[in-house]
């Protein structure tokens, strides 16, 4: 198709961004056996967790555990979050290959989310970014109400692209945009995104959606035609956020998988063996899945 990438890489979100949001703490069994399938599916880079304060998300407080029951896998990246040096100490003891670093473009999320300012997030990230560099760990970085906060309602692309600047100069070598509560329309996507593109200085840039609005594989199908060549995207559509009340996950991986396979778009991501990651998570959770593909393809209702 004229003006999409040949190929998109999907990047799981769900054993982190989705059970992080979780009312009761999901098993480590189920959290290990979840991440295996969905490599199994072919997903290549898989967050497994995140490295931050166990007071404020308990459900993340076993990553350690976590990533030590994980096999490597020759082509299979499991990326973990980390707030702060100490979150980073912990992810490369556990052998994380990736971080991710996670500022905001509100300054009231930022504050509830991490209990900062946007510009102490920083001084919270130069650290990680030099540390990494020296021990080769990759570092993403993710900016989160780049279309809506929950606190300060629209956001501006001018209050993003600084954000994505920073990232950049910090040596991010790819940068998700996350409309955190799914406000989002394709029009104001692509403002952000070109406004995000010119911030970026070459840096690689991914779309991290969640569904609150139905809106997300509208602006997935948007931000393709921008060009953007990476979905960030959770198995089941499992999701929110702990600190963005009324967010409703994030876009499914399914629904994403059929969107670009409809399109003709490689991601090296078997169907039927994402729905068995699929229907792994949702039998653990006791609930059926979010995504519609899933529902239509395995008959399992609402
Ligand atoms: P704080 O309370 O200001 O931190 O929280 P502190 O440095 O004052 O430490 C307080 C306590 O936490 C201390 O323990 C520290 O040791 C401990 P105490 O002495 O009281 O026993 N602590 C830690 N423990 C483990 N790992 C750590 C760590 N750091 C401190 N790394 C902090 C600041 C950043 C730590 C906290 O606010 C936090 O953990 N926030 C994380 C919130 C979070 O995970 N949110 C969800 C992810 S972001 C998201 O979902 C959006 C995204 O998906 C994109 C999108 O959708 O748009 C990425
Ligand atoms: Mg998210």
């Amino acid at each position: 198709m004229d003006g999409m990438p040949p190929q998109v890489k999907i990047v799981e979100v769900g054993p982190r961004d989705g059970l992080q949001n979780e009312a009761a703490i999901v098993p480590l069994d189920v959290k290990v056996g979840l991440i295996e399938r969905l490599a199994d599916a072919g997903l290549t880079a898989i967050e497994a967790g995140a490295f931050v304060s166990p007071k404020w998300v308990p459900q993340m407080a076993d990553t350690a555990a976590v990533m030590a029951r994980l096999p490597p896998r020759s082509g299979v990246r499991y990326a973990v979050l980390t707030p702060n040096m100490m979150g980073f100490e912990a992810a490369q003891a556990a052998g994380a290959k990736e971080v991710a670093i996670f500022a905001a473009a509100s300054e009231t999320f930022s504050q509830k989310n991490t209990n900062c300012s946007i510009a102490e997030s920083f001084d919270r990230f130069a650290p990680i970014a030099e540390a990494a560099r020296t021990a080769g760990i990759a570092v993403r970085g993710y900016v989160s109400c780049v279309l809506g906060c929950p606190y300060e309602g629209d956001i501006a692309p001018a209050q993003v692209a600084p954000v994505v600047a920073r990232l950049s100069a910090l040596g991010c070598y790819e940068i998700s945009l996350g409309d955190t509560i799914g406000v989002g329309t394709p029009a104001r996507a692509r403002v952000m995104l070109r406004a995000a593109r010119a911030a970026a200085g070459g840096t690689t840039l991914a779309v991290h959606f969640h569904d609150t609005y139905g809106q997300a594989l509208a602006n997935i199908y948007a931000s393709l035609e921008e060009g953007v060549a990476v979905v960030d995207s959770a198995v089941a559509g499992l999701g929110g956020c702990p600190y963005a009340k009324g967010a409703t996950g994030n876009v499914a991986t399914e629904d994403v998988l059929y969107l670009l396979d409809g399109l003709g778009i490689a991601t090296g991501v078997a169907m039927d063996r994402l729905l068995l990651a699929s229907r792994f998570i949702c039998d653990a959770l006791g609930r059926p899945p979010a995504s519609k593909v899933a529902r239509a393809l395995t008959g399992q209702t609402a």
